[in-house]
């Protein structure tokens, strides 16, 4: 059988950074509540002249090179922080990239799960077009607003990954497991820039998906926890997914629990840092478990839990393959991290607020942004793009 999966990864997030003390000291909250009891360190800021389209360009470059741009067939963007009702962030993100002019280009939407499914239609088109490569984009800006219950649970940024046969870094099992239901817990009605949500409900959803999902597809496969050397979730805060893996632990014996547990401390090293990127979470969180682990090796199973809310959750294995680190930028997380700049929160509350809202022309300073991809502003109703 082909083998398909994940080749290449990467990621990107804006240069801009809150501490979570300050921002607890801030709202008067114990900075044990950010730091321990929702398990996030810092959160991305994202300044106007960063979208969901300059995010996925500046993720998906330094990772491609000329020849996959000229090979890619498909461009998937998913995301649910869109900037156009009508025109695929896709389209953009070719451009930007300089990729083959004969692709499908397509936006995808429902929530933190549409990666997932991009990621499954990759592969599934891989399947039946050997040879061919698909480029799948999760980008989001998680935006709640200032001085909400959900403002911890901030952030941004983009994941890149290039599909193919025979990939470095892991292939994707089709073993999923998914289920979908109409229910409230957080939405954002067209007209809205900042989500709605019912935060408690949510994560009581998420755990309850979660568990469904585990529990059919221990039916399905007749596979245990001890086929799997680790979990990655999908983190909207980091103690989600730490709540998710305690649910099914006691499955586990001594050992393997203890296993998991670090395996997971590995799987968000980086959601820590960066905060909550709806539809990338999951796959950041992924990166941080490949980076991050000094344990796991090829052929391992490892079992991803996708959510997202309204609600679609799937759970799925995917199995590393040798030489699975090669797939990863070299130091391209430790730099981007090491290079942010902290704001303070009073700067942080004025660029939340400055965002590209609102319909008038205007031009953007863009010589404080170092990503190479920005947005320059709006010009008779069009978004300018460039690289610099
Ligand atoms: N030291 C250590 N822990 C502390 C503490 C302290 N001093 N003070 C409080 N805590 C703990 C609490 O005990 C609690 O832990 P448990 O959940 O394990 O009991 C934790 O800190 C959070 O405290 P609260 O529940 O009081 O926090 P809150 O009322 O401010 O709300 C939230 C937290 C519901 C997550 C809120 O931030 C929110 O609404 N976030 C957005 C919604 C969200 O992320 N939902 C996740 C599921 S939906 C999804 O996954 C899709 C998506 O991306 C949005």
């Amino acid at each position: 059988m082909t083998m398909i999966g994940i080749d290449k990864m990467s990621f990107f997030a804006p240069h801009q950074y809150i501490d979570m003390v300050a921002l607890a000291k801030a709202r008067h909250e114990e900075p044990d509540k950010y730091l321990i009891g929702i398990g996030q360190t810092q959160q991305t800021v994202v300044p106007a002249t960063q979208d969901i389209v300059t995010m996925a360009a500046n993720a998906a470059d330094p990772m491609l090179t000329v020849e996959e741009r000229a090979d890619i067939t498909t461009v998937i963007v998913a995301t649910e922080s869109g900037i156009d009702n009508s025109k695929s962030a896709a389209v953009y993100v070719q451009r930007l990239l300089g990729l083959n002019k004969f692709a499908r280009t397509i936006e995808m939407k429902q929530a933190c799960f549409a990666g997932t499914y991009g990621l499954m239609q990759a592969r599934d088109y891989v399947a039946t077009h050997p040879g061919e490569k698909v480029l799948v984009i999760a980008s989001d800006i998680a935006r709640y607003g200032l001085h909400t219950g959900g403002e911890v649970t901030q952030g941004a940024g983009a994941v890149a990954m290039l599909v193919t046969e025979n990939p470095r870094i892991l292939t994707l099992n089709t073993d999923n497991q998914f289920m979908s239901e109409d229910i409230m817990d957080f939405w954002r009605p067209v007209y809205a820039t900042e989500a709605l949500v019912d935060g408690k409900y949510s994560a009581d959803v998420y755990r309850e998906f979660f568990q469904t999902l585990w529990a059919r597809y221990q039916t399905q496969t007749e596979r245990t926890i001890a086929d799997f050397k680790a979990f990655a979730f999908h983190l909207p805060f980091t103690k989600m997914g730490l709540k998710a893996l305690r649910d099914i632990l006691p499955e586990a014996n001594e050992a393997q629990q203890e296993a998991l547990l670090a395996e997971f401390e590995a799987s968000r090293v980086f959601n820590k840092r960066i905060g909550n990127l709806y539809t990338g979470s999951l796959y950041l969180s992924l990166y941080s478990l490949l980076e991050n682990s000094t344990t796991l090796q090829a052929g391992d199973r490892i079992g991803l839990f996708s959510y997202g809310s309204g609600a679609e959750g799937e759970f799925y294995s995917a199995t590393l393959q040798p030489d699975f680190k090669t797939g990863l930028i070299k130091n391209h997380m430790s730099t981007l991290l090491d290079q942010r700049e902290e704001l303070s929160i009073a700067t942080y509350e004025d660029v939340f607020m400055s965002g590209l809202q609102g319909a008038e022309d205007r031009e953007l300073d863009i010589s404080q942004d170092p990503a190479k991809f920005v947005l320059a502003g709006l010009r008779g109703q069009q978004r300018q793009y460039l690289a610099h």
